[in-house]
This record gives C-alpha cells, sequence and structure tokens, in this order.
C-alpha cells in the first residue's frame, strides 16, 4: 500500500490542511484509520470525521456523532476551541468554503496547528482551495490501482458473485485481460462498481461487456465534455477502397492492442487523412475503431477556444489525458485544420500554442491513444504539423477508381437491402467518372425517391439518370482539386 505510506509521511510532517480528492471516501477513511491506529502511543492521535448530517464523531472509538456540530460554522469553533492533538476528516466540505467566516476559521485552526498538533483532512470528490488557505496546505493524490490490482479486484468481484448468487462466472480469459486493462484510469471504487455492472447483466465476463464498460468509464472521467463519446463506428466492409490504409491498419493492430506477438513493434501514434471531400475520410476514422475494436473518442478543436488566456490549453491537456486514460482508444480529430489555422485573425497567438501542446504531446505520449486526424483544406494546415516524424503516416484520399466506385454502389445498395447483382454496377461505375464516396450514396438516395415516386421498383436505369443530373465537385472544383493532387504527391502516400 504505497498510499498509505506516503499519507502517513503527510501526516507526520505536520502540514495543518491537507487536501485529498477521492470518490472513495470509504477506502479512504479506511487507510487513514489503519494510519492513526498504527502509530506508537505517544504519537497517537483521536480521529475524527465531520460530515454535515452527523456533525463530529469519533472514529478510532465506537462514540455517538455530537449533532451539536452539524454545522460547518460550530464545527469550525469547535475544533479552533479544543487545545488537544486531533486528526479531522471533514466530508464533503467543499461548498462550505465560499463562506468568509468559515475560510477565516480553517485559518485560525491551522495557524495554531503545529503547535497543537493537529491535522484537518479535507475530502470530497473535488476541491478547490481558497487563496488564503493555500501556503497552509497540501494536495494528497491518490493513486489508481494498477494492473495486477485491477486483476485482483475483478477477480474478487467474480468470486463474490458467486457466492452471493450459487452460480459460477463464465470467464473469457482475453474478454477479461481486456476489462482489466480497459479500467485503468478509475479509482478502486469506480472499478469494483463497473466490474460488478458487467458481471452482473450476464453472469459472464465476455467480449460483448467491454463496450458497456467503456462507455459508463467514459462517463465517469468526462468532466469538461470537450471530448465526445462516438457510439456509431464502423467497419471497413462499409467503405469502398482504402486498401492501403486499412493494410497499414491491421498491420499494427498486435502492435496497438499490445499483444504477446508484437512485442518490439512501436504502437501506431496517429494518422493523418488529407483527401477530396466525401470521398470517406471521416468514414474511415469510424472504421478505424472498428477495425482496433477500441472505442472511438471525438476530439473537436474548435469546441477548446475559450476567450480566457491559457484556459484553451488546459481544456486540450485536460482532454488528452481523458483520452490517454480511455486508452487503448482512437482519437478522431475531424478537419484539424479548422481547430489549428495560425496566421491572421489569431492575435493573441492562441492557436501556435495549441499546436504546440498537441505536438508535444503527440511526440512523448506512449499509452495507446490512436490519432486519426482529417483535413480537406490543405492551405490552412500549418507546415510543422506535416513534417516528418510528427503523424506516423499522411494518407492522401482520393476520388475513387472506377473499381471502388462499384464498391462503393455495391455497398450502398446492400445497406438499402438491394441485391447489386441486378444492378450491373460495373457499368454504373464506369458511368461515373469522378463521383465522391458522398455523391454515389446520393445518386443511389435520390433515385430511390424518383422510383418511388414512379411506383417502379429500383433499377439501374433511375441511379444512371441521377448520376446523369449531378455535376459532381470534381467538375464544379476541377482546379482545386488537382492543386489538391500536387500538393499530396511528394508528401503523402495513397490511401487506396
Ligand atoms: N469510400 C467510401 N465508401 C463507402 N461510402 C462512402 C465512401 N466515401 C464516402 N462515402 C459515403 O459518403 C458519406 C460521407 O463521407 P465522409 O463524411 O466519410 O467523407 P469525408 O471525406 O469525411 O468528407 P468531408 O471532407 O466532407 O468531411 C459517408 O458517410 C458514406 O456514406
Ligand atoms: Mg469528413
Amino acid at each position: 500500500m504505497p498510499d498509505r505510506n506516503d499519507l502517513a509521511l503527510v501526516l507526520r510532517g505536520g502540514t495543518p490542511i491537507v487536501v485529498v480528492e477521492t470518490h472513495d471516501e470509504p477506502g479512504f477513511l479506511e487507510m487513514l484509520r489503519q494510519i492513526c491506529s498504527g502509530v506508537t502511543r505517544d504519537n497517537y492521535r483521536p480521529l475524527f470525521r465531520w460530515a454535515v448530517t452527523e456533525g463530529l464523531q469519533r472514529l478510532d472509538l465506537a462514540l455517538d456523532a455530537q449533532t451539536t456540530t452539524a454545522d460547518p460554522r460550530d464545527a469550525l469553533r469547535h475544533i479552533r476551541a479544543v487545545d488537544k492533538p486531533g486528526v479531522y476528516a471533514l466530508l464533503d466540505f467543499h461548498p462550505y468554503l465560499n463562506e468568509p467566516m468559515h475560510v477565516r476559521l480553517l485559518k485560525d485552526i491551522a495557524l495554531a496547528a503545529r503547535r497543537r498538533r493537529q491535522t484537518l483532512l479535507l475530502v470530497s470528490h473535488a476541491l478547490k482551495l481558497p487563496p488564503e488557505l493555500e501556503r497552509l496546505a497540501v494536495r494528497f493524490e491518490l493513486s489508481l490501482p494498477g494492473e495486477s490490482e485491477r486483476a485482483r479486484i475483478v477477480q474478487r468481484i467474480a468470486e463474490d458473485w458467486a457466492q452471493e448468487t450459487g452460480r459460477g462466472v463464465d470467464i473469457d480469459p482475453q474478454a477479461f485481460d481486456l476489462l482489466v486493462r480497459n479500467l485503468a484510469g478509475l479509482s478502486t471504487a469506480d472499478t469494483e462498481r463497473l466490474a460488478r455492472n458487467a458481471i452482473t447483466i450476464d453472469g459472464a465476463i465476455g467480449a460483448s461487456d467491454l463496450p458497456q464498460v467503456m462507455q459508463a468509464k467514459y462517463e465517469l472521467l468526462n468532466r469538461d465534455g470537450v471530448l465526445s463519446y462516438e457510439y456509431d463506428t464502423a467497419r471497413f466492409a462499409d467503405v469502398g477502397g482504402l486498401a492501403r490504409f486499412r493494410t497499414w491498419l491491421e498491420q499494427r493492430r498486435p502492435a496497438f492492442l499490445g499483444e504477446a506477438g508484437a512485442r518490439g513493434l512501436e504502437p501506431p501514434r496517429g494518422v493523418l487523412l488529407v483527401g477530396v471531400q466525401g470521398c470517406g475520410k471521416s468514414l474511415a476514422a469510424k472504421a478505424t475503431a472498428g477495425l482496433l475494436g477500441a472505442p472511438l473518442l471525438a476530439l473537436d478543436f474548435g469546441a477548446i477556444y475559450d476567450k480566457y488566456h491559457g484556459e484553451s490549453e488546459r481544456r486540450l491537456r485536460e482532454s488528452l489525458r481523458m483520452a490517454e486514460l480511455m486508452a487503448p482508444c482512437v482519437l478522431w480529430i475531424d478537419e484539424i485544420e479548422k481547430g489549428l489555422a495560425t496566421g491572421s485573425g489569431d492575435s493573441s497567438g492562441t492557436s501556435q500554442r495549441i499546436l504546440g501542446t498537441f505536438l508535444t504531446w503527440l511526440a512523448e505520449r506512449r499509452s495507446a491513444v490512436m490519432v486519426v486526424a482529417t483535413a480537406n483544406d490543405i492551405s490552412a494546415l500549418p507546415p510543422e504539423l506535416i513534417r516528418k516524424g510528427r503523424f506516423d503516416e499522411l494518407f492522401f484520399v482520393d476520388l475513387p477508381s472506377a473499381q471502388v466506385r462499384r464498391d462503393i454502389l455495391d455497398i450502398h445498395l446492400r445497406r438499402r437491402g438491394l441485391e447489386p447483382d441486378h444492378f450491373d454496377t460495373a457499368r454504373l461505375a464506369a458511368a461515373c467518372e469522378g463521383f465522391s464516396g458522398a455523391e454515389l450514396e446520393q445518386a443511389v438516395v435520390s433515385a430511390l425517391y424518383a422510383a418511388n415516386a414512379l411506383q417502379q421498383p429500383l433499377g439501374p436505369g433511375h441511379i444512371l439518370a441521377e448520376m446523369r443530373r449531378t455535376r459532381p465537385l470534381s467538375v464544379v472544383m476541377a482546379e482545386r482539386i488537382s492543386a489538391l493532387r500536387a500538393w499530396a504527391r511528394d508528401r503523402t502516400v495513397p490511401a487506396d
């Protein structure tokens, strides 16, 4: 128990106020009780807890609570009046720190604390100390359970459940390992809770439990709300083309998941997908999560910006830290250039600092967070971002070839319950040179409406008619696309 030794040291150090942020209050109090009862008789100090519901109560002796001290002001006055050693754990005191009288009383107690050998512990899920008290206080950070500790917790929960219900838990060893891995970053209490949820649903630990566990974990951890959990991932079977990108990912999957066969291989850090609008960049990001079997977290750079100086970087750092806690995961940054566009209109240099923070993280981090960033507008991409070695690879997503157009048509017909063989999609694909995936999908969708209006079943003729009617972006924006291709030629590799 490294925490116990550290906390014992903190208590012995004599700092008057110790701030402890934890969701595991019972666990923390138990640790505190063990420390206080483990000291020599000369060093013994009585231990109290305070909560607004009960007032002060001895924890080291079975004594009744002193309900007359339920009011925070009375409790502090009482402690200030006691000229004797003592350890006081004030539970959920954070709302009362807004009151100047309470702050002053705390300060009075703290100033006399060394002489009297008193320690105040402020135990809350989150607590911001007023500046007056800052110098009289230390923060004590509880460490989170490590991998072997988490394995023991899950094992114990499974055994408890088996005892309670008289039924054994059906444990799939691979899912067990993944579960233990995915619970990283949670406190002991939360780890127990999520493990219990996973087991009670079906009396088993199986692969099907993992998505729910990850969602629950995300909800526990996400405080600022800049990252969003994307429930809607995709499979590469739904993506036409992008074969090279897919192979690239498949080769790195074992290293990403830390599988035994991949020891010594560097896990992938991230890719940038640059390309023509509507050709499947966002879709490919979703399919990456599907292929890697990891949750998909979207980071909206635009939402990070805040008018207060320094606040944007703090939010970015928080989000990146959150992604690390969710590892293994895919971090999707769609249209990254929109959040990073440097140059004019950014007089405070915020996007420059955001970029710096992001690049530093990208270079340093070691956890299994796979970044998939997408970009349309190369002119707005800061050169630092595409310099060699930032991302593992820059992929160019071009307009689909005839074969890929056929695959895309097949995918979208099948998705609507239609059999591609009845449509001669090879011929259709030959008739839509320059169409993007999104435009191909649109042709199918519009043709369905047209056929429906004519009260006919959908046939290849309807699709062909829609294609003829479409002026694809590649025609409308021919210049931009050729500029994009020229740019991509010696900077990127083709995704297909
Ligand atoms: N390669 C593809 N395979 C299958 N469907 C595709 C493909 N490309 C595009 N689509 C269809 O078009 C939709 C829009 O594509 P997507 O949003 O992935 O393109 P994008 O490259 O991200 O475009 P934008 O640059 O506008 O963000 C997809 O949801 C999908 O239905
Ligand atoms: Mg997109």
